[in-house]
Formats: structure tokens, C-alpha cells, sequence
């Protein structure tokens, strides 16, 4: 790993380096590998089967209508082949298995323990053509040419070396292969955010402080773990209560830096490990851009069929729940196929 850069620090990032020096991680084990669940157990038609009474589940369904409309007709001997970089807990690899019962589904993730969630809920739910394997994307198990289609939702700029991932990429696609993306489109609503959050880890309890900047756009990540004693445990719920109140964002809480070093004060003594995940951010237009300069035959930036999706589901849900029912497998088919071949600046669609 790269040491994180030294720039701009913000005085809580500074008082970090000094109270708990971070080692320099990369995400999955800095961050995915020292959580249970990255989903918190909620993911629609993983965790849990499609209700087509809530929003939600209509983008979803009709996200994995998308990613499985990408896939090229013909296939290497017959059986097409499909890789999901970074599946998380089983998403979308699970519910595309479901969707391509044709298909053979290969989710490759560097962190064991997502892997062996990933491997637990496909035994759950009886999908029996997806499987998954421990590797990272810069370097993937998987032989040139044996792939039909790639997809990765929210995991390309997860990577340390994103574009060593998507030279993979095009290696293990056939020629005529395609990969769909979806990832953040980095467009803060302000020039710099810090957020905290105060979770459950495995074994441990964690304080998560991000600090998010447009230019350069970047986000580094510090996690401290502290063991679960009653001590650590008190001061870890006292810090989520002083922070309670603070405005959310990106699902985390917003905060000044004040608050975040008084929290860092806190709680550092009780600190088992300390790590900072850097990672660059960036727009679907940069990430065609990068494609076509790793070996990707075309790559475009198109609309993402959420919003779409979504709506839909609330015109019907609004007419009644056996509208909505009827309604939810057809429209959320048609729209994640029709959509993602709109213009748009939301995700990428690139050919091998
Ligand atoms: C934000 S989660 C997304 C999970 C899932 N795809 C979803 O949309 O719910 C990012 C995932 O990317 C994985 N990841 C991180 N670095 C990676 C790499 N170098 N190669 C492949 N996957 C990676 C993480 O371990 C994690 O499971």
C-alpha cells in the first residue's frame, strides 16, 4: 500500500496521526472485512425476497433487469459466462444467477469474509450457478477471453488500483464481451464534507471518520476498532449519543471537525487497531475515458434506471397492492433493459 498522502489535513485527520498512527489499508480489509453484513441484512432479493409494495425494491429489481440485458448474445462454448467484481454480500451476483439461469456467475471479491456471505446466502436461497472466490479485481482468477459479461456495482473505485482492474477486465472479456458499471458519481454538495460513524464490527466496535473532498476527489477513511468491553462499549454509545443530533449524509453523520476530534479523544485509548483507506473518486465520464484507455473497444455513460424503476413503483403502489404485484416483474424488466440504453451521465456500458 501506498502511505495515504499528506496534504490538507484536516485537524482530525492530524490529531488521528498523532493519538493512533493508521496503518494504510486497502478497503476490503480496512473496511468490508471488519463488518458482519456490509448490507446490514436488507439487500432486496438477497436478504430479502422482492416486496413490491416498497420503492426501493422496484430499483433494485430493475437494476439487475439491466445488468442482465448487457449480456451479449453467443457465450465461449455454449454457456455464458459472468463475473461480478466486488459482489459485497452476493449483489448483484445473486439475484443475476437467478435472472441467468444460463449463465454460470463468478462474484470475486478480496475480502473472505464477503465471500463466505456471498457463498452463505446463494446456499440459502438455492442458487446454484453463481460461486465465488477470494481475489481482487487489479488481478482476477480467471482466464483472457473466458467471460461474456463483467458487471460491478459500486466496487471499481473500491479498488487501490482501478485501473490495473479494468485492464483485467478487458483481458478476461471476449471480444464482443461487455461490462456494465455502476459507481459513485462524485459531486459533493459541498467542496469538502467529514462524516462519523459509530457501528458494530466483528468482535470489535468501530469509529469511522471520512473525509470527502471534490478537488481532488478523493475520500480517505480512518477506522479505529475498539474491543467490546463495558468501558469501550460506554464510550462508544456516548459518542453516538453526542452525535445524534448532527445532520446526515451519505448515510453517515455530518459533522465539524470539533466534534469529530473531541469523539477521536474519547474513544483512541481504547483503540485495538487503526487503519486509513485513501481512495480517488470520480464520474462515469472519467471512468469511460479510463476504459477506453485500458483496452475497451467503446464505453459510454448512460442513464441508471433507479429513479425510473422507482417512481413506476409508487404510480402503482398507489393504485393498490394487486396493481402493484401484477405490475412489478414486467415493468421493472422493461425498464432496466429500455433505460440503460438511454443517454445519461449515471453509469457506463463498455465493449470489449
Ligand atoms: C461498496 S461494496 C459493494 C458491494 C456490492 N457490489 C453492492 O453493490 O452491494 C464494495 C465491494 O468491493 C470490494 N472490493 C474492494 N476492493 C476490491 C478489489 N480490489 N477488487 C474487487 N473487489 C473489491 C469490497 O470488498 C466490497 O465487497
Amino acid at each position: 500500500m501506498n502511505p495515504p498522502s499528506q496534504d490538507s489535513l484536516t485537524p482530525t485527520e492530524r490529531r488521528w496521526r498523532e493519538l493512533a498512527p493508521p496503518e494504510a489499508a486497502a478497503s476490503a480489509r480496512g473496511l468490508y472485512e471488519r463488518v458482519a453484513l456490509w448490507s446490514s441484512g436488507n439487500l432486496p432479493g438477497v436478504d430479502a425476497a422482492y416486496d413490491p409494495l416498497r420503492e426501493q425494491h422496484w430499483a433494485y429489481a430493475a437494476l439487475v433487469a439491466d445488468f442482465a440485458s448487457h449480456l451479449p448474445v453467443g457465450g465461449v462454448e455454449g454457456r455464458t459466462r459472468v463475473l461480478d467484481l466486488g459482489p459485497g454480500d452476493g449483489w448483484p451476483s445473486i439475484s443475476l444467477a437467478a435472472a441467468l439461469p444460463g449463465s454460470a456467475v463468478l462474484g470475486v471479491d478480496p475480502s473472505p469474509r464477503r465471500v463466505a456471505v456471498c457463498r452463505a446466502n446463494a446456499a440459502r436461497l438455492g442458487v446454484g450457478n453463481a460461486s465465488f472466490l477470494a481475489g481482487d479485481g487489479a488481478a482476477l482468477p480467471v482466464a483472457d477471453g473466458a467471460l461474456d459479461l463483467a458487471v460491478a456495482s459500486h466496487s471499481l473505485e473500491e479498488c487501490a488500483d482501478p485501473e490495473a482492474a479494468m485492464r483485467e477486465l478487458a483481458r478476461v472479456l471476449r471480444p464482443g464481451g461487455v461490462l456494465r458499471v455502476q459507481s459513485q458519481v462524485w459531486a459533493l454538495p459541498s467542496p469538502e464534507m467529514e462524516t462519523v460513524t459509530l457501528t458494530e464490527g466483528v468482535d470489535s466496535l468501530l469509529f469511522t471518520y471520512a473525509r470527502r473532498t471534490q478537488e481532488p476527489a478523493r475520500e480517505r477513511r480512518y477506522v479505529l476498532a475498539l474491543p467490546a468491553t463495558p468501558e469501550a462499549r460506554l464510550a462508544h454509545t456516548e459518542a453516538l449519543v453526542a452525535t445524534a443530533d448532527a445532520p446526515r449524509a451519505y448515510g453517515e453523520t455530518l459533522v465539524e471537525g470539533g466534534l469529530a476530534t473531541e469523539v477521536l479523544e474519547r474513544l483512541a485509548p481504547f483503540a485495538l487497531a487503526s487503519s486509513v483507506v485513501e481512495l480517488r473518486r470520480w464520474t462515469p465520464s472519467w471512468l469511460a475515458e479510463a476504459l477506453l484507455a485500458a483496452g475497451f473497444r467503446e464505453a459510454r455513460t448512460t442513464a441508471h434506471p433507479g429513479d425510473a424503476a422507482r417512481l413506476a413503483g409508487r404510480g402503482m403502489i398507489a393504485l393498490g397492492e394487486d396493481a402493484a404485484r401484477a405490475a412489478f416483474e414486467g415493468v421493472t424488466a422493461d425498464l432496466g433493459a429500455r433505460v440503460s440504453r438511454e443517454a445519461g451521465a449515471a453509469m457506463v456500458t463498455a465493449v470489449r
